[in-house]
Order: structure tokens, then C-alpha cells, then sequence
């Protein structure tokens, strides 16, 4: 057990002595940044840095005493650290779990930055991460990837490793960074305990994905806008409402919920904008790459109500339109409709969790009576979805993307059979296993949904090439991911010209 004792000896001055120094006075017996280090939500004059201090990742408290420990952090204009441009000390504190997270500030728009943290001796690998360009400059191409869906249990993260390999501004993360269950048999590789509801069960599930060394790559390569979905917490919860039959209360369930967020928090490298308040967190916000693209990020999860008929692959029945369910506020929506109008970006981007096409899932049940939606999307929430879209026309610009199904999908979203908006649906890095190009249910799910494109069903991300004149949208897969070493290959491309929402495989 490492205690406050062992680091008095390295003060403020051995933290920015020179390496060979650093070294010989490390007290560590382990690495203290097992988890890696990361970086996210860029903007023009900075991102945010983040690391957790764990030498023992699955150990409580990550190996650490209760203490306070300062940890100091350089930003370099290049990757050998010849001109530190900015540097300070950060506490890791227990009550974080030792995680600390810096917001840079005062950088130069649209500038690669490398960054390293010191601890007790001990330094980090160094992490690279862009400054967006200010919101006035014209860029003329964005280049962005997303991913999410990282069960550990289906299989190794070797879409992340080569995700660690792209040229990339930055990394969209639609959700299900962890998943809550206990150990599956068989699994690829286990969960290292049982079901998570603890704020401790969340730390250490946490750690030990961290811990993989080809999510810590791509996070070390790039800055992620961090978002979740439902495992962060629990399988298709809604609001206050756990998903299961004989759930608790809803104040028992946002007991479990705060933990959650707190983990999330202490892992995600998210601002200070970001910390929760109770079992509360401000999930959704904005960025601006240049005047060439707006994202908005989309919290769905945390203020729907509950999913109708008994959620699942069901027909509709009333409360699939009812006027009250919601999938995000109200506030939320008059947020989003008014950044949807706004004239100072080419294109418009809700980067969100779950579909917004309303397809039917009729490949299970054959002989349903009805088209089958899924109920835990937006499916499942109709009139709102009606209003997001015709919101949406007549704009011809809007982008849509989306996890959630582990399954890549590309297609139009129709406001009164007029196609208003395109959808591009990622797959999973890890969950649902290899799968396969076609999944056998495909082709009648695609003939069900003429509105629907595109289908891949194996393992990867998405990248995205963004000009004033055309969207492409590159589907990654991975061959195998039961086994480490999975070769990486561009399964199709999609493109949308600007201003005529349909697409054309390239
Ligand atoms: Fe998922």
C-alpha cells in the first residue's frame, strides 16, 4: 500500500527536474497511470487533460493511501517537450479517486498539442490532442470519428488501437463506454466482479477498461467528446426509472444513478461544466468547428420518460404518441430547434445515442400483425420525434448521428415522406462480438425500410469527411475481434451533397 510517506522526498522542484532525475527518484511500485491519460472537449483556446492515479487498478482506491497527492501537468508545442507552453499542479484528490482534471485555457485555435502529467517522480506517455479553430474561421475540411459500445466481455478494442493510428480533430463517444453486468460465460475476457451499483463497483469497472492499452491509445491520440447512454448506469433506464421489473423507487434509483455519474465523471476527461449535482449532470451542450460544422450533443437518457408499452421490440400502442412522453426536456428541445436554425454553420450536427428513424423491426416476429418499433429509441417517443423533424425541413443540412443498435446503418429520416435529414448509425468497437457483414435478419430489414441504405453488422467506428460541399461517412470494421490483431479495412463510404438530404454510396 503506497503511503503519503513515500512521496515527501520528491517536492514541487523534482516534479520539472530533468527525466533521468525523475526517475531515480520514483517511490512508485507500480505505474501510478495504469489507466492512461486523455483529453476531450476541445475548443478553440484549450481542452481539457485528465488522468486518475490507480498503481493497483482493481484495488480499492486504486492502490492509493486517502491522501491528497499534487500531480504537475506540461502542455508542449511539439512532442518532445522542447517548449513547454504551459504548466501547473492539479490535487488528486480521494474524494475523485485521485482523478484530476485541467482545463487548458489561452492555447492557439486549430493547433495540435502534446501533454504529460508528473506524479511523486513518476511521468505519463504523452497524450496529443487539437484546439478547435475559432468559431469565425472558415475551415475547409473537418476530419472526426465516432465510436462507442465497448463491451469488454465481447471482445479485444483493436478498432481502438487503429482508431489511435487516424489523423482525426477530435472523437464523437455516443455511449456504453462500460457495461454493468457481471461476469458472462463464456466471454472473450471478464468482468472482474458482478453486477456494478456501488460507487466503488463503478471505479473499479472503470479501471479495468481503462486499463486496456488500445482504448488508452486512442485516447492518448486524440480529445473525445464524451457522452453516455445506458450502461454507464444500467440496461435501458429512463429518467428516474431503473429498467426492471420490481425496480426500486425512484430515489433508490437515483442513489444508484449519482454513483454512476460520479464514476463517469472521475473517468471522462469532461469540464467543469460537466460535475454532477446529485444524481444530476449536464450532459448536452454545443462546439463549433469553425463556421464548417455545429455539433450538438444530445442527453437522451437522463430525462425521457419511462419507454412505453413495456419497452422491447413491440407495435405501438397509445403511449408510443402521447403528447407527454418526452425524450429529452423541453428545455432541452427549445435548445436544440433554436441551434437547428442558425445560419453560422454549414452543416448541423445532432450527435446523440440512440435512432431516430422509426423502422420496422419486424425480422423476428414474422408473423406480428404490426410494424415492430424499437421502443427504447426514438421510435418510442413519436411526437416528439414528429416535431424534431419537421423542424428539420427545409434546412438541408442536418446530420444525425447515432449509436446504440451495434449494428452500422446509413439512412434518411422523412418528415411527412419528404426525406428532411440524414442518419448514420455506428456499430460497437467491442459489443455483440465479431458479427458479420450481413447479419442473416438483413436483407428483410432492409426491404421492410426503403428508407434505410446501408447495414454492416462487425465491430469498429465511423469516420467522417466534412467539406462546405459534401459529408462523407466511412464505415471501419475490424475482421475479428474474439482475438487480438484484428485487421482493420474502410467497409463503404457514404456521401451527402450539402443542401439535399439523400445519399449516395461513393
Ligand atoms: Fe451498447
Amino acid at each position: 500500500m503506497l503511503t503519503r510517506r513515500h512521496f515527501i522526498a520528491t517536492g514541487a522542484a523534482a516534479l520539472v527536474a530533468a527525466p533521468s532525475i525523475l526517475r531515480a527518484q520514483s517511490k512508485w511500485r507500480a505505474n501510478p497511470f495504469s489507466l492512461g491519460i486523455a483529453s476531450g472537449d476541445p475548443a478553440p483556446d484549450g481542452f481539457v487533460i485528465w488522468t486518475r492515479l490507480a498503481p493497483d487498478p482493481l484495488d480499492q482506491h486504486g492502490g492509493m493511501s486517502p491522501d491528497a497527492m499534487p500531480v504537475a501537468w506540461e502542455v508542449a508545442s511539439d512532442e518532445g517537450f522542447g517548449i513547454i507552453i504551459a504548466k501547473g499542479e492539479a490535487q488528486a484528490r480521494t474524494e475523485l479517486a485521485h482523478s484530476i482534471h485541467v482545463e487548458l485555457s489561452g492555447l492557439h485555435p486549430d493547433r495540435p498539442y502534446f501533454y504529460r502529467f508528473i506524479a511523486a517522480g513518476q511521468r505519463s506517455g504523452v497524450g496529443h490532442a487539437r484546439t478547435l479553430p475559432l468559431t469565425s474561421a472558415g475551415p475547409r475540411d473537418l476530419r472526426f470519428a465516432m465510436s462507442g459500445c465497448q463491451d469488454y466481455q465481447s471482445g479485444y478494442y483493436t478498432a481502438y488501437r487503429h482508431m489511435g493510428e487516424e489523423e482525426l480533430a477530435f472523437v464523437f463517444h455516443y455511449g456504453d463506454y462500460i457495461y454493468e453486468y457481471g461476469p458472462d460465460s463464456p466471454a472473450v475476457r471478464q468482468h472482474s466482479s458482478p453486477l456494478i451499483s456501488s460507487l466503488d463497483d463503478y471505479r473499479r469497472r472503470y479501471a479495468q477498461y481503462k486499463a486496456d492499452s488500445d482504448l488508452q491509445r486512442a485516447h492518448a491520440a486524440h480529445a473525445f467528446f464524451m457522452t453516455f447512454d445506458d450502461h454507464e448506469v444500467r440496461n435501458n433506464w429512463a429518467g428516474d426509472v431503473d429498467d426492471d421489473d420490481g425496480a426500486p423507487p425512484a430515489e433508490v434509483f437515483r442513489l444508484r444513478r449519482q454513483s454512476a455519474f460520479q464514476a463517469w465523471y472521475e473517468h471522462m476527461p469532461v469540464r467543469r461544466r460537466q460535475f454532477p449535482a446529485g444524481s444530476s449532470l449536464q450532459l448536452y451542450r454545443g462546439a463549433h468547428y469553425g463556421n464548417l460544422a455545429a455539433f450538438d450533443f444530445l442527453d437522451t437518457r437522463q430525462y425521457r420518460t419511462n419507454q412505453p408499452c413495456g419497452d422491447g421490440y413491440r407495435v405501438a400502442c397509445a403511449e408510443v404518441t402521447s403528447p407527454r412522453a418526452h425524450m429529452i426536456t423541453a428545455e432541452e428541445e427549445t435548445w436544440l430547434a433554436r441551434n437547428l436554425q442558425r445560419r453560422d454553420a454549414r452543416w448541423n450536427v445532432v450527435a446523440q445515442q440512440v435512432m431516430m428513424m422509426s423502422l420496422d423491426r419486424r425480422w423476428e416476429s414474422e408473423d406480428a400483425p404490426a410494424k415492430l418499433l424499437n421502443l427504447d429509441s426514438w421510435a418510442g417517443y413519436e411526437s416528439q420525434r414528429r416535431r424534431l423533424l419537421a423542424r428539420m425541413r427545409g434546412l438541408n443540412n442536418i446530420v444525425v448521428l447515432t449509436g446504440d443498435e451495434h449494428t452500422a446503418y446509413a439512412g434518411l429520416l422523412d418528415d411527412r415522406d419528404k426525406a428532411v435529414a440524414v442518419e448514420f448509425v455506428g456499430t460497437s468497437i467491442s459489443s455483440d462480438g465479431d458479427g458479420q457483414d450481413i447479419p442473416g435478419w438483413g436483407p428483410k430489414f432492409m426491404a421492410n425500410n426503403p428508407e434505410l441504405k446501408f447495414i454492416n453488422n462487425r465491430r469498429g467506428y465511423m469516420t467522417c469527411d466534412v467539406t462546405r460541399d459534401e459529408w462523407r461517412t466511412n464505415f471501419m470494421v475490424v475482421d475479428k475481434i474474439s482475438t487480438p490483431g484484428g485487421t482493420l479495412s474502410k467497409r463503404a463510404t457514404w456521401a451527402v451533397a450539402h443542401g439535399e438530404p439523400a445519399l449516395r454510396e461513393v
